[in-house]
């Protein structure tokens, strides 16, 4: 496994790749590996010829007060995890932030300069409602990753479902050369969705937050027995997980819990099944520190 810090190594690994007529697959991660990375890893060594993973922790994804500083970061484990897989990373492409960001990137974005990606209306509800430059950050990153790997193939997991969203438009609209494929997500034994963040947090509040998946499974069975209502869905799902507010069992708290169109992320009251659906969910749950994280989770009803 080769592992590049420039974007010139990259660019001359893949012009080799375009003389072999080999196809390329991507997975760009923040690094802090773990088994759902491993996945859309995984997914791109059985497709592809050639499998590029960038580890890259994106300052302009993150608010000045969000968790820059302390995201954990962990290099030779994660090469050390890659190496682990069936089949042959070709490469790591570990930047460091000047080279991605040449002109200089601060967190404060009434201070920023230059050029951004911007997908409209797609980064503003759910996820964007509490971080509203987080899209812009990430559409940024992945159009200057896109423009140095040029991959046949881009792989996202669904965890993060706003965001395969949100790049899937941006692909469309910016007539980028490149498919993106969406991969399930991977979650530990309880059923809580891997997530790097998860690291923040202490043993105990991690099992509790099992009740997330829990809460997404009641409302999935609700749904596959002939409920498409958004309101008896919603309710499903509060429901479940009301113990773990108010005290009784946890003090979580709901940010949001949401049914919405699968492409155009506009609110649903009731579900097309010929449309599908996305029903997501942020959830504070207190960190070792007393602070707050933020899980993320989703269901998925794919168009019948
Ligand atoms: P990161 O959080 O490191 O995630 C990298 C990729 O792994 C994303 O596509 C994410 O959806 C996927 N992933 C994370 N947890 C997963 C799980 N439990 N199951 C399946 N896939 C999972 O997402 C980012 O980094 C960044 O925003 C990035 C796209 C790299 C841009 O900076």
């Amino acid at each position: 496994m080769q592992i590049f810090r420039t974007i010139a190594e990259v660019r001359e690994w893949r012009r080799q790749c375009v003389l072999n007529n080999e196809t390329v697959g991507f997975v760009a991660t923040m690094g802090a590996l773990h088994a759902g990375h491993l996945s859309l890893v995984t997914a791109s060594l059985a497709a592809n010829d050639r499998t590029i993973v960038s580890i890259f922790v994106n300052p302009s994804q993150f608010a000045p007060h969000e968790d820059l500083d302390a995201y954990p970061r962990n290099i030779d484990d994660d090469i050390g995890l890659l190496g682990t897989l069936d089949g042959t990373v070709d490469c790591v492409f570990a930047p460091k932030v000047s080279e991605m960001y040449p002109s200089g990137i601060t967190l404060e974005v009434s201070q920023q300069k230059g050029a951004f990606v911007s997908v409209l209306g797609l980064s503003e509800p759910l996820e964007g409602v509490t971080r509203p430059h987080f899209f812009r950050g990430v559409a940024t990153v992945v159009t200057k990753l896109f423009n140095i790997v040029t991959p046949t193939r881009a792989y996202f997991g669904q965890k993060d479902i706003q965001q395969t969203i949100v790049i899937k438009r941006m692909v469309k609209d910016l007539l980028l050369p490149v498919e993106v494929v969406v991969a399930p997500t991977v979650r530990g034994s309880s059923g809580l969705a891997l997530s790097s963040r998860n690291e923040y947090l202490s043993d105990k509040t991690r099992d509790l937050s099992a009740v997330i998946y829990n809460a997404l499974s009641v409302v999935k069975t609700e749904y596959e027995t002939g409920v498409t209502e958004a309101e008896p869905l919603l309710a499903a799902f509060k429901d479940t997980i009301l113990p773990y507010l108010d005290g009784t069992a946890a003090s979580f708290e709901i940010e949001y819990v949401s049914l919405n169109d699968p492409e155009t992320l506009e609110a649903l009251t009731k579900i097309d099944p010929k449309v599908g659906a996305v029903f997501s969910t942020a959830v504070k749950v207190p960190k070792a520190d007393g602070s707050a994280a933020r899980l993320i989770d989703n269901l998925v009803f794919e168009p019948k």
